[in-house]
């Protein structure tokens, strides 16, 4: 089934601000799309819209048609995993446990197999048996890819819309290449599509079919990395003063600040 996510001029405020305005977008499985943006441009607030915790104030939200708000709960969990920025847990649990947890919309009682078989893919194995709250930043990171994607595990594959927020962040230069390597390949054989925001605009330009710009809530552009990652693009939306030069064994963009 051919399934489409998009936003009809979404408009998202908070008191007198305006977060989110008017932005128009359609995500579709087997695409891999970055959203970048300064620092407060309304990223991870478009994140909490796109995956229905937040209600839009104005313009609309649709999977495969619908409004979010009109999809039941448990249904909606089925199709769309998130990733937040900061993954907090109120309680000391096994990784083994967290990871299943992705598969609570599914059953109560996860397959260990399907567990273990996502801590091989995310690179979680070495993490086995060890408690959540001892865990490093970039570990957590690891597991809680690993309970997205349990969520959206269905017949050997994830299926639906997988977004992160800055899901690299924590992670040393294996695990990023790891993680963005994994979820290109996913997106390629499996119907998933993957929506992350990524401060790193050279790990977007490598692994993003297509770019989102956001500054101060609107979508100032979007396209291929090429069309986004432009010298004067950056600077005039980020105030940084950079050069683009081009990756040694790809035609991706690569942007350097300058000094
Ligand atoms: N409930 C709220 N009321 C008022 N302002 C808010 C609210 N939530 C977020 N903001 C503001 O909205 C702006 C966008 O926040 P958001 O967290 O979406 O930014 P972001 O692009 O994810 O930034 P970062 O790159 O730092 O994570 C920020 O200026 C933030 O302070
Ligand atoms: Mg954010």
């Amino acid at each position: 089934m051919n399934s489409l996510l998009c936003t009809e001029a979404l408009v998202y405020s908070a008191g007198q601000r305006t977060l989110i305005d008017k932005v128009s977008l359609r995500l579709e499985p087997g695409e891999m799309v970055a959203l970048i943006g300064p620092n407060g441009a309304g990223k991870s607030t478009l994140l909490r819209l796109l995956t229905g915790f937040l209600p839009p104030t104005a313009g609309r939200c649709l999977l495969d048609g619908q409004p979010l708000a009109a999809w039941p709960a448990q249904t909606l969990s089925r199709r769309r995993a998130v990733m937040r920025q900061q993954a907090q847990l109120g309680f000391d649990w096994p990784v083994e446990d967290v990871i299943a947890m992705g598969r609570a919309p599914w059953e109560a009682d996860p397959n260990p197999a399907l567990v273990r078989e996502l801590m091989q893919l995310t690179g979680c194995v070495t993490l086995a048996g060890r408690s959540w709250q001892q865990l490093s930043g970039g570990e957590q990171q690891r597991v809680q890819l690993a309970r997205t994607l349990a969520q959206l595990w269905r017949d050997g594959q994830p299926e639906g819309y997988l977004f992160l927020d800055e899901p690299t962040s924590a992670l040393d230069l294996y695990h990023q290449q790891h993680l963005l390597r994994l979820l290109q390949g996913l997106t390629r054989r499996a119907p998933l599509h993957v929506c992350m925001v990524l401060h790193d605009l050279n790990l977007a330009a490598l692994w993003a079919d297509r770019l989102l710009l956001l500054h101060e809530g609107q979508l100032v552009s979007q396209g291929s990395p090429e069309t986004v990652l432009q010298a004067p693009v950056i600077t005039r939306w980020y105030g940084a003063d950079v050069q683009v030069g081009q990756h040694p064994s790809s035609s991706a963009p690569q942007v350097f600040l300058t000094r």
